[in-house]
């Protein structure tokens, strides 16, 4: 697992508040549910057979005996949460939406991470397609308020579990046929999870699938309105799609709508190079997984991580460095201590601020002055002790100013207010 240092963590902050902002604009609530969960959540609501669960999940057993796992995602622990907290009485849909990290023992490499960060909707208790068009234009808005351009939708229906049941049947014959050519990893899928050979990354299987049958030729009637629904609705939101008919998705309680978003391949670049930067879908059958009747919901997650990525990779000057607008030097024991008050003071009134207080040589305190770009440093010495007063020093000009403490704050205003005309003119 890695760390977010001050560098990077400003972009991550950047994006976060922007997408909660975009987020919370069309009306989703916030929910927080613990990192750890009972392992059962994720083994019955991902399933068993997934990268997820079979290979990724972090799990512990509890000095009481019990067993948790460190949550991979966060739609099955809302779904636990809707249950628990019977939000089925709420005005339905429930619109949630949650922030924070999320766990998977994976290779670790670029855009992919054991420790992620994730911002996820859920639009909970409808099965009208309208709510899987919503989903989308919320996260296509969330990712483009957070500075990204160029952004390619995917789109599938999988179907619900009597067209799959039919189309799982004809892939595995299908499959079997080209036993011999697919990569052993797919080989073993073909029993345990059929539908994930069609997204192997391997490119023998993906020969082996050229002419394998495809999911949408196998929709009931009422599926195929769906997806038609959601397609039509897209269109009147002019959001383009394309429809994927190997998108699967690698989470068992997906039915219907399935989708993901992509940055747009720049020139050179193919799609693999590169990774999903969002993806949701419908799940119903994710309340049966969890012990209710079947209830209509569908979101999608946004991987903050690779949108960090992404948004330095096309606007590397997106995010740039505030300095400090002032830096509070010090001389003399008696200045240390008035030092800190007056640092809190000056951030009270609002202005940004460093100091380097366990120093007392003033022209190292410049020289942080100077290299952290603060425009104006306060130097406070013996005599300005004693005399209730501070030196202003302009960094830009190297001019020195005593000025009287009780004014410092209106002289202070008064300076910047200057400064920021000065910046506008030029
Ligand atoms: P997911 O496809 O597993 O779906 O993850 C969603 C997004 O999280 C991915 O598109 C990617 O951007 C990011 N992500 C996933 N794994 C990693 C990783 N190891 N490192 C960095 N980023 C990663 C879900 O988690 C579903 N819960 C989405 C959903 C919400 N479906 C319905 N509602």
């Amino acid at each position: 697992m890695h760390d977010i240092l001050p560098e990077d963590a400003r972009w991550y902050l950047h994006v976060r508040s922007r997408m909660q902002e975009t987020i919370e604009g069309h009306g989703f609530g916030r929910i927080d549910t613990p990192l750890l969960e009972d392992e059962q959540v994720f083994t019955k609501g991902v399933g068993a057979a997934t990268d997820i669960i079979e290979k990724e999940l972090y799990t512990l057993r509890t000095k009481g005996g019990d067993k948790l796992a460190l949550r991979p995602e966060g739609t099955a622990p809302i779904v636990r949460a809707y249950l628990q907290h019977g939000m089925k009485t709420l005005t339905q849909p429930v619109r949630l939406y949650y922030d924070g990290q999320m766990f998977r023992h994976e290779r670790p490499q670029k855009g992919r991470y054991r420790q992620m960060w994730q911002m996820g909707i859920e639009i909970l208790g409808e099965k009208d397609a309208v709510s899987d068009a919503e989903a989308i234009l919320v996260t296509m808005n969330a990712l483009k308020e957070a500075g990204l351009k160029n952004l390619s939708l995917q789109i599938n229906s999988i179907g619900s579990r009597e067209s799959r049941l039919g189309y799982v049947k004809a892939l595995k014959n299908f499959l079997r046929k080209r036993h011999g050519e697919l990569a052993p990893a797919d080989k073993k899928r073909l029993t345990s999870n059929p539908l994930r050979v069609l997204d192997s990354k391997d490119e023998r299987t993906q020969r082996a699938l050229s002419d394998a049958p495809e999911i949408l030729d196998y929709l009931n009637e009422s599926d195929r309105i769906h997806l038609r629904s959601v397609l039509e609705y897209l269109e009147e939101l002019d959001i383009p799609y394309l429809v994927n008919p190997r998108l699967v998705r690698g989470l068992d309680y997906y039915s219907r709508t399935v989708f993901e978003v992509w940055p747009e391949p720049q020139e050179g670049e193919t799609l693999s190079a590169q990774a999903a930067l969002a993806a949701g879908g419908r799940y119903d059958d994710l309340f049966r997984l969890l012990g209710s009747k079947a209830i209509g919901a569908v979101g999608s997650a946004i991987g903050i991580d690779r949108v960090v990525t992404a948004l330095k990779e096309q606007e590397p000057d997106f995010i740039t460095y505030e300095a400090p607008q002032i830096f509070l030097a010090q001389l003399g024991e008696q200045a240390k201590k008035k030092a800190l008050p007056l640092y809190d003071e000056l951030r009270s009134a609002g202005y940004s601020i460093r100091g380097s207080f366990g120093r007392s040589s003033i022209k190292s305190q410049l020289r942080i002055a100077d290299k952290v770009g603060a425009p104006y440093v306060i130097i406070l010495g013996q005599k300005e002790v004693a005399d209730n007063t501070v030196i202003i020093r302009s960094m830009k000009r190297g001019t020195q100013n005593t000025v009287k403490r009780d004014v410092l704050i209106r002289e202070l205003g008064r300076r910047m207010k200057r400064r920021q005309k000065a910046k506008k003119k030029k």
